[in-house]
């Protein structure tokens, strides 16, 4: 079976989680696996060789980012093929689960069906950084997730994904957001004396929002809010606009964190606030399915 993931990633978890999946679907089952990333000049990938067409996004205010609805908008979706979502995000709230109505209504339209889709957990990229530990306890959880998706692949089951016009309203009310970017994106400033000129922002930039003019970067008004600048600026330098306290800066070091033994993955025990209270109930649910499906 050949198997594509199409994903979006603004700062490298969903790359992360695409190189999980790829991992796990060639090694559980037996899978040849194509990656491909969505940028703003990526041209329509044909979908017609693959038998699995796997959809991946990080969630942006109950949203999927603009660049990958627009892009899965233009997309010819073959029939009779195995359509599956692995979104992911920072926090397991339930009304994350409608970033993907659109995606499902085009899967529909295309005279598809959506096989299953799976909400994978990875540290935050924008608002606060996610400590080492925590980051071990949600890639336990992932992993369980990861089992579970291809169990259920091999074993053809399938499950309906709820609507809730609740979560629906909120995700359109959130849409809003989308203006964030191209407005924010005019207080974008750079400190030039930290700045040391590497043009890392001016490259990376997935919609090419960023220019250099007279040796200074502009922010241009194509901004979508990835925070892929700002987080891998090595000097820290660029200030996010109304976004500043909230910024991220750094990249997570996966390999670091996996190879790490003294880190337990027990954060939520000693972490109760409401916040963190979020979690469990999430993890419990893979947990049991886990054990349904594995006994262990
Ligand atoms: C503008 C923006 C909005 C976000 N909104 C949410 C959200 O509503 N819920 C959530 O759990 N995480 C949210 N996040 C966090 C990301 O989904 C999360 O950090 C993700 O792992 C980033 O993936 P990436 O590195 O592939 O871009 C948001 C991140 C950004 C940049």
């Amino acid at each position: 079976m050949k198997a594509v993931i199409i994903y979006f990633t603004g700062t490298g978890n969903t790359k992360f989680l695409a190189n999980l999946l790829k991992a796990q679907l060639e090694n559980q089952n037996h899978f040849i696996v194509d990656l491909f990333s969505i940028d703003s000049s990526s041209t329509l990938i044909d979908l017609k060789p693959y038998d699995y067409i796997i959809f991946s996004y990080p969630i942006y205010a109950f949203n999927a980012p603009i660049i990958f609805d627009k892009y899965v908008k233009k997309l010819y979706l073959p029939k009779n093929k195995t359509y599956i979502i692995a979104k992911q995000s920072g926090e397991p709230l339930s009304l994350n689960d409608s970033s993907s109505y659109y995606l499902i209504k085009r899967i529909k339209k295309s005279k598809n069906v959506l096989f299953n889709e799976y909400h994978f957990l990875l540290p935050y990229n924008i608002h606060f950084r996610y400590e080492d530990d925590f980051i071990k306890e949600l890639l336990r959880y992932d992993n369980k997730l990861l089992d579970i998706m291809s169990y259920e692949i091999k074993n053809n089951i399938s499950r309906k994904v709820k609507y809730n016009p609740l979560y629906a309203l909120n995700t359109f009310i959130f849409k809003i957001q989308r203006l964030g970017g191209p407005i924010n994106s005019y207080f974008y400033k750079v400190d030039y004396s930290k700045c040391i000129h590497c043009n890392r922002c001016l490259n990376n930039c997935p919609t090419k929002s960023i220019k250099l003019i007279n040796e200074k970067y502009k922010f241009k008004n194509s901004c979508i809010m990835c925070m892929r600048c700002s987080f891998n600026c090595p000097t820290n330098a660029i200030h996010i606009g109304f976004l500043e306290s909230w910024k991220v800066n750094g990249v997570y070091n996966y390999e670091k964190i996996i190879s790490d033994d003294s880190l337990k993955g027990e954060f939520l025990k000693q972490h109760k606030s409401t916040f963190y209270n979020f979690f469990p109930k999430k993890i419990e649910k893979i947990n049991e399915l886990h054990k349904e499906y594995f006994g262990k």
